[in-house]
């Protein structure tokens, strides 16, 4: 039934253009599918760093500073309307250059520590590079927003060449986390109204949450007597 449907579209699309057109656009959208597989790559290179950091540690200290790793790449129609906003063209360049986010990793960690620490420790390995950092655990959004964001470069090795691709890394703890998905289905929320109370009761959540956060903190070095 699906591929009925896709079939129809096709027949629809190659009856109005010609074939001209019709080489044109699978060209470019062969360019985008490989440039998609490149930012894929990009983003496993992160994971599998992390996935790494967070082994080594639970080697010398028995626990694991990453509770979670989650990772996602933009969608062909969010990446258009972010280009339309900055008024950059939809060339394969111009995403490239114009969007840092198109490959998102985003590591949840147990501590406040361990966000620092995972992040220092990847920014000191030799093919990174960073680009971009925006504290906003010391600097909070005036929502209350809280996550420490980096945007790095980091090389692929394709057959035949070496590309340096850019990622954009959201580190968290569990509750910045917690205080973030809900905050965004709050604010998302169709037909409804999201009032100055609202925003000040959140705000208030996201205080309370960062409270919390730095009380585990403090017990956590209490514990190793550090
Ligand atoms: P974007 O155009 O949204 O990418 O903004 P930006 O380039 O100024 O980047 P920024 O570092 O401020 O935010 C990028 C991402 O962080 C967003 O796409 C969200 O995933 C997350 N983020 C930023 N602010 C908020 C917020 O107030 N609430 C929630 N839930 N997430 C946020
Ligand atoms: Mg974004």
């Amino acid at each position: 039934m699906a591929q009925n449907k896709e079939e129809l579209l096709k027949q629809r699309i190659l009856s109005v253009v010609d074939d001209l057109s019709v080489d044109w656009i699978k060209e470019k959208f062969d360019e985008f599918s490989r440039l998609m597989t490149y930012y894929r790559c990009a983003m496993m290179e992160i994971e599998t760093k992390f996935n790494v950091l967070n082994e080594e540690y639970s080697l010398a200290h028995d626990r694991n500073p990453i509770s979670a790793i989650k990772t996602r790449l933009k969608s062909f129609p969010s990446i258009n309307e972010k280009l339309m906003r900055k008024g950059a063209d939809n060339s394969i360049d111009s995403i490239e250059k114009n969007i840092n986010d198109i490959a998102g990793v985003r590591v949840i960690c147990s501590f406040p520590d361990d966000v620092y620490e995972l992040a220092e420790a990847l920014l000191k390995q030799d093919d990174i590079e960073l680009i971009e950092q925006k504290d906003y655990i010391k600097n909070p959004k005036p929502n209350g927003y809280r996550s420490l964001h980096i945007i790095v470069g980091i090389p692929i090795f394709l057959a035949h060449e070496k590309r340096v691709m850019k990622v954009e890394i959201q580190l968290r703890t569990i509750a910045m986390d917690f205080w973030a998905s809900l905050e965004h289905q709050l604010r998302y929320k169709k037909d409804t109204t999201f009032t100055k109370e609202m925003a000040k009761e959140l705000s208030l959540c996201a205080e309370m949450s960062a409270e919390l956060d730095n009380k585990m903190d403090k017990l956590r070095r209490k514990v190793l007597k550090k």
